[in-house]
């Protein structure tokens, strides 16, 4: 058990008990990719894959920090916490204390040991897992009391995005985050990035003899970070040539006037991933409410296909995934996260996990890519106190 080994790792680092252990999950988005940035939709599911924190309040206002994954303890006074600092893994820990203070909530230092069992690098939003295990336990230990609600829980996770944009200074969206807290099992969370309204659609695809098999492809996603940003520049720059706050606000009916009236190709090819994908999203919570397996999976090429060809984002490794998983008899499959490597889901029946893992398998071994990872998942629950 992880809760264990986090505060095993915490008693060998600190020689002291923590108060408690707090956990995250990873997610998935099932649909609705580069959009949240845009004030647009998405659907992620939390994953049964998470992030441990076993914590313990400090009165010195410093933070020590520790990984179960290796390194040295980190330490670092939370009033030297800033932009860039720390650095790497420890700002994504140090950064949320710093930004629930700069949300005007009174919290101090913290010991804080982490075991992160949502595999990293795979797209899977390990660092969101992190911010949300730890914000989950400084909501309890400074008695901010705000997992009690949804609204506590939104607050949290713009706590998240501000460390994660802030002191991380990684320029991503906030689907994570909020996935990591609002998640629930046994259900899609679709998220309207534009109001923060949240609505929780069911999805147990067991019922319908159906899984959804997450194939991580362990491709290496250099220049991820730079790609992003030049995205998330593209969009707002389409928007202010469109004279509108962001891409959200453009209809799907509207597009083609739309799309005459920017200045490029390359912003014209952006816009309509954007666009499409927000209106992918409707389609895809309907087709939920209605059972309907097949046109999810429809909804997933097609969001596949956007991505690869409109917001150029994909690679060789996850269209191997989806035409492989496809050829194998899926129902649909899609690159999900931010693209560049990672991970894809694919919607399979229940009896062929294995048979398209192999298939899958093979596809990487004849083109020479790294062997993936695979495994079939469920939609799971929150940020939580487990101990
Ligand atoms: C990353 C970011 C999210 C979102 C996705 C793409 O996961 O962290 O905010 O933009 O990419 O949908």
């Amino acid at each position: 058990m992880s809760t264990e080994s986090a505060s095993a790792v915490f008693r060998d680092t600190f020689a002291a008990e923590p108060e408690g252990v707090w956990s995250a999950p990873g997610r998935v988005n099932l649909i609705g990719e580069h959009t949240d940035y845009n004030g647009g939709l998405c659907l992620p599911i939390g994953l049964p894959q998470r992030t441990f924190a076993a914590v313990r309040r400090r009165d010195d206002g410093m933070l020590r920090m520790v990984s179960a994954q290796g390194g040295d303890v980190v330490e670092v006074a939370l009033d030297d916490v800033g932009p860039g600092r720390p650095e790497g893994w420890a700002a994504y820990v140090a950064g949320v204390p710093w930004a629930l203070r700069r949300a005007g909530h009174e919290v101090s230092g913290l010991d804080v040991a982490v075991d992160g069992r949502v595999p990293l690098g795979a797209g899977l939003s390990s660092s969101a897992a992190l911010e949300c295990a730890v914000a989950a336990a400084a909501s309890d230990l400074f008695g901010l009391g705000l997992l009690a609600d949804a609204a506590g829980r939104t607050a949290l996770a713009a706590a998240c995005v501000d460390a994660e944009n802030t002191v991380a200074q990684a320029p991503t969206g906030g689907m994570d985050q909020s996935a990591a807290m609002l998640a629930e099992p046994g259900h899609a969370l679709l998220l309207d990035c534009r109001d923060h309204h949240t609505e929780q659609v069911p999805f147990d695809l067991a019922e319908a003899g159906l899984a959804l098999l997450v194939v991580d492809t362990r491709a290496e996603h250099a220049l991820v970070d730079g790609q992003y940003a030049e995205r998330r520049d593209s969009c707002e720059q389409a928007a202010r040539e469109l004279g509108v706050p962001t891409l959200r606000e453009v209809a799907v009916g509207d597009l083609d006037d739309a799309l005459g009236r920017l200045s490029s190709d390359l912003l014209r090819r952006r816009t309509r991933h954007v666009v499409t994908e927000i209106d992918r999203v409707v389609h895809a919570r309907e087709a939920l409410r209605h059972d309907d397996f097949e046109r999810l999976g429809a909804l997933f090429l097609e969001s596949h296909a956007s991505m690869r060809d409109d917001f150029e984002i994909s690679v060789d490794e996850l269209d191997t995934v989806v035409e492989t998983a496809v050829a194998a008899g899926a129902l649909g499959a899609r690159m999900t996260g931010g693209g560049f490597g990672g991970s894809a889901i694919a919607l399979v029946r229940a009896d062929a996990v294995d048979a398209t893992t192999e298939r899958v398998e093979a596809a990487f071994a004849d083109k020479g890519f790294r062997a993936p990872q695979a495994f079939a998942v469920t939609a799971s629950g929150a940020a939580a106190r487990d101990h």
